[in-house]
């Protein structure tokens, strides 16, 4: 196999073509950070992550490979010492090797979800006064609200299955972690947040003091949402009739309500993807201006289809003609990346409703 470059093999370890933009979005994001990072990418597979976080970044002092698959750790071995990257490779399993080891960056990206792991990885950074968390979650139908009593036993959250469900479910998935951190006294700072396909993908910088974690708390509560009408807010607590239409609507959290990405260090990014050749450049320029925007917007968007449908209007216009006439009726409307037909605004429903159909 090649991915930007790297040959490598893949045998019967896990590789999905798909995950190719995650992996350049996060070796963009590995590079963004502090000089001399001891990383471990900690599910491995065939090493190409890794891999490439060492090769394409200058910052990386170390890297570490852990793989409980015997096959597949024998495979990533081969692949770092044929791609001249120097590191131990560890055939174990992550919680188990974590009880007694340390570095700057973990990078978690296990099948499914990634719950079972944000304890011990938390944990490992408990001497040091940060630490960076990569995450990706692929149980994305339980965030997004397709398994209800799956997202309250996992991650304690109530989900939202409606329009604003991936939003939603990335936002529960970065409460999660912050709670898990806030017993560490640690407070999370996230760095980006990514949607796409099946999977999430969250960038965390975990900063250790008792205000910080307090912080988070600050940072929690829930989405209302309202199906009828298409109204939608956030607060600290739940709500049980829409202000807007007097009917009941769905409530999604405690969720994280804080901004889902850094602005240097998107800028840091897009500045690095300038300077690379990757295959999905355009797109990942595109993705990162589309999240700069996003930063200081509301907690959730609008689906120009759906509220079409819900208010009767027909045909929808186009995201672009949207965005116009909202901000000449001076409302802040910004593209999201949750959907090529979405819009962040701080206008309300009605003043929506009015927009899509002048
Ligand atoms: C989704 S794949 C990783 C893909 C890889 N990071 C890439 O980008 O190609 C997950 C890998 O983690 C391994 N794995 C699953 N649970 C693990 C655990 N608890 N500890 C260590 N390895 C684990 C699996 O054997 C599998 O190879
Ligand atoms: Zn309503």
């Amino acid at each position: 196999m090649e991915e930007e470059g790297i040959e490598f093999e893949t045998g019967k370890s896990f590789y999905n073509p798909h995950m190719h933009f995650c992996r350049s979005f996060s070796s963009l994001l590995v590079g963004s950070l502090p000089e001399g990072l001891s990383v471990l990418d900690g599910f491995s597979a065939s090493g190409i992550r890794g891999i490439r976080y060492a090769k394409e970044n200058q910052n990386i002092s170390s890297i570490d490979f852990v793989e409980m698959q015997e096959e597949a750790a024998a495979l990533c071995g081969k692949n770092a010492a044929g791609n001249g990257v120097s590191a131990e490779i560890h055939e174990q399993e992550f919680n188990s090797f974590l009880m007694d080891r340390h570095y700057d960056f973990l990078e978690i990206d296990p099948f499914g979800s990634p719950a079972p792991h944000i304890y011990h990885a938390v944990r490992s950074f408990r001497n040091k006064k940060s630490g960076y968390l990569s995450i990706t979650a692929t149980d994305t139908a339980v965030l997004c609200g397709a398994h209800p009593d799956a997202c309250k036993r996992v991650y304690h959250s109530l989900p939202l299955h409606d329009e604003i469900f991936h939003e939603a479910g990335i936002r529960i998935l970065l409460k999660y972690v912050s709670r898990v951190a806030n017993e560490f006294n640690f407070g999370i700072s996230p760095l980006a947040s990514l949607s796409r396909r099946h999977f999430f993908k969250i960038f965390l910088k975990l900063e250790k003091g008792s205000k910080k974690a307090l912080g988070d708390f600050n940072s929690t509560g829930y989405l209302i949402f309202c199906s009828a009408c298409g109204h939608r807010e956030s607060g600290r607590m739940g709500m049980e009739t829409c202000p807007m239409c007097g009917k009941k609507p769905s409530v999604a959290g405690p969720l994280w309500l804080g901004e889902l990405h850094h602005p240097e260090t998107l800028e840091k990014m897009e500045s690095l993807n300038s300077m690379r050749d990757y295959a999905h450049k355009e797109e990942l320029a595109e993705t990162l201006s589309i999240m700069q925007g996003e930063i200081g917007m509301p907690p959730w968007f609008f689906e120009i289809h759906k509220t079409c449908g819900r208010l009767g209007i027909q045909p929808p216009p186009k995201t672009k003609t949207l965005l116009k006439s909202l901000r000449e009726e001076s409302f802040r409307a910004e593209p999201t990346h949750f959907s090529p037909i979405g819009i962040k605004t701080d206008a309300d429903i009605t003043a929506f409703g009015k927009s899509l159909k002048a």
